[in-house]
């Protein structure tokens, strides 16, 4: 459960999120990160730290191969010719031969489809990355993806918490055997963190209430999160979800907070959601 099979990739689960660290704090905090054990980093040619991110994977001491790193494409750069040289810099900021996963950050109202998933298989031929996926899709967004792509994609990584009803596109992520990668897994923290059915079940099994919600994630089938932090601290909080459960009841009782349905990632170029 700890490393998700979606198509041909093998995916820590846990992985660290890096938006919107910067500078130093980054550096540090990816380099504590690997060495706390996390295999999975999160980040985008958006974020505007890829820089500090690959100086923190060299930091850390843990060998490249053994991590899994997902960068992003911003839609504006999501034309074919435009897809490739925005990794083509991306790898050049990381100071990386590959990354693991390249995503399209969000779809474009604009450029068709076809013209980007045609350079998304490119990147991928070419061996820039080792596989594709995309974010912030819509089911019939990614089932069109899907047909249009050559090779297969892993994952549509999207905003997802217990006060977001995501069970339509666990069901479309399954149907394609991709994963179902959790942004603001926390939601951010918060209100969140005070819901009886978080407290309840983390006064229960002497864990913190951020645990329980990563534990939820995990807990659904190719399903995993990308937790941000800037305390070290929280490092090993927030990896160490892979030993213990929530039965039934707490599953159900924390998935019910679906309804009150609170996206925090909304924009005017977003689609027009599941
Ligand atoms: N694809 C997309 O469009 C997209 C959009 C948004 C985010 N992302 C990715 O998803 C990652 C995570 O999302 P996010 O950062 O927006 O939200 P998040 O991970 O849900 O929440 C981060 C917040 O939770 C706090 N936190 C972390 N661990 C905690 C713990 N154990 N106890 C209490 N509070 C804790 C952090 O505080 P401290 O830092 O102070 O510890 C921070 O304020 C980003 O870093 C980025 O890589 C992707």
């Amino acid at each position: 459960m700890n490393i998700l099979d979606a198509n041909e990739a093998k995916i820590p689960a846990i992985g660290f999120g890096t938006w919107p660290l910067k500078g130093e704090t980054c550096v540090n905090m990816v380099s504590e990160a690997l060495k706390s054990g996390y295999r999975h980093i999160d980040t985008a040619a958006f974020y505007d730290n890829e820089v500090e991110v690959g100086a923190g994977i060299r930091a850390s001491g843990v060998d490249r191969d053994h991590v899994f790193l997902t960068t992003k494409v911003w839609p504006t750069d999501i034309a074919d010719g435009d897809l490739q040289r925005s990794v083509e810099a991306s790898l050049f900021r990381l100071e990386c031969e590959y990354v693991d996963l390249i995503l399209i950050h969000w779809p474009s109202p604009t450029i068709p489809l076809t013209n980007s998933i045609r350079a998304l298989n490119e990147v991928k031929s070419r061996g820039l990355t080792r596989n594709i996926g995309v974010s912030n899709f819509t089911s019939a967004m990614v089932d069109e993806a899907v047909s249009l792509s050559r090779h297969q994609l892993v994952c549509n990584q999207v905003e997802n918490h217990p006060y977001l009803d995501q069970s339509k596109m666990r069901v479309t992520c399954d149907r394609h055997n991709m994963s179902l990668i959790a942004h603001c897994p926390l939601g951010r923290g918060g209100e969140l963190f005070q819901e009886p059915a978080i407290c309840e079940a983390a006064r229960r099994l002497a864990k913190s209430p951020a645990q329980i919600i990563l534990r939820w994630h995990v807990q659904h089938e190719g399903a995993g999160a990308i937790p941000k932090t800037a305390t070290p601290v929280r490092l090993l909080e927030n990896l160490n979800v892979f030993d213990f459960e929530l039965d039934a009841a707490e599953m159900k009782s924390i998935s019910v907070l679906g309804q009150k349905n609170h996206r925090i990632c909304d924009f005017d170029f977003s689609p027009e959601w599941d």
